[in-house]
């Protein structure tokens, strides 16, 4: 598996496999320099993406194809994200779901009261009403050793 940064060539694959999880994609165009994506013999078969607003991040749009989910392969695409949140000097990473909550648990975040939840964070287009209202918001510092290049 390899995972490298998306371009606008690869739009139209990010928003059908978000689709494909009802998960939204209204900003993914405007967005598309802060996704990631798994490829395996050049098919994609995971997507995230990760906002930097100063040294707050947000963790987004996180999708594995059905076929390749529970072998690692989200984990390994937030583990990247994180890397990534930890070399543009991101200190600590919001995410919001509603339907992974206990998966991202399991990965480090908890949960955060909306209102707790950074400005940057609430200023963000999937916060500010792309996401539900009803979504959970969680948090987790960031691992400085962790740091690759970003973006
Ligand atoms: C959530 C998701 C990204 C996890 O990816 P993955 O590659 O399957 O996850 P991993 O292989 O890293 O981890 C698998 C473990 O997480 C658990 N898990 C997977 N999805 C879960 C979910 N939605 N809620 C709770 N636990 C979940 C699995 O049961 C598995 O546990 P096990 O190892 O004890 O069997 C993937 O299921 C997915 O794309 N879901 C649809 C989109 C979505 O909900 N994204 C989150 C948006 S914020």
């Amino acid at each position: 598996m390899r995972i490298r940064k998306a371009n606008k060539n690869d739009l139209a694959t990010i928003v059908q496999l978000l689709e494909m999880s009802n998960l939204p994609t209204e900003d993914c165009a405007e967005q598309i320099g802060a996704f990631m994506l798994a490829e395996e013999n050049k098919r994609i078969v995971a997507v995230g993406g990760l906002e930097v607003h100063g040294k707050v991040g947000l963790v987004r749009s996180v999708v594995v194809i059905p076929d390749r989910r529970r072998s690692g392969v989200g984990r390994a695409i937030c583990a990247e994200l994180e890397g990534r949140a930890a070399g543009a000097g991101v200190e600590r990473l919001f995410l919001l779901t509603e339907s992974a909550f206990s998966y991202f648990l399991g990965l480090g975040f908890e949960l955060v009261r909306r209102e707790d939840t950074p400005l940057e964070i609430q200023a963000t287009k999937q916060f500010g009403g792309i996401c539900p209202s009803t979504a959970k918001v969680m948090f987790r510092a960031v691992k400085s050793s962790s740091a690759k290049e970003w973006p």
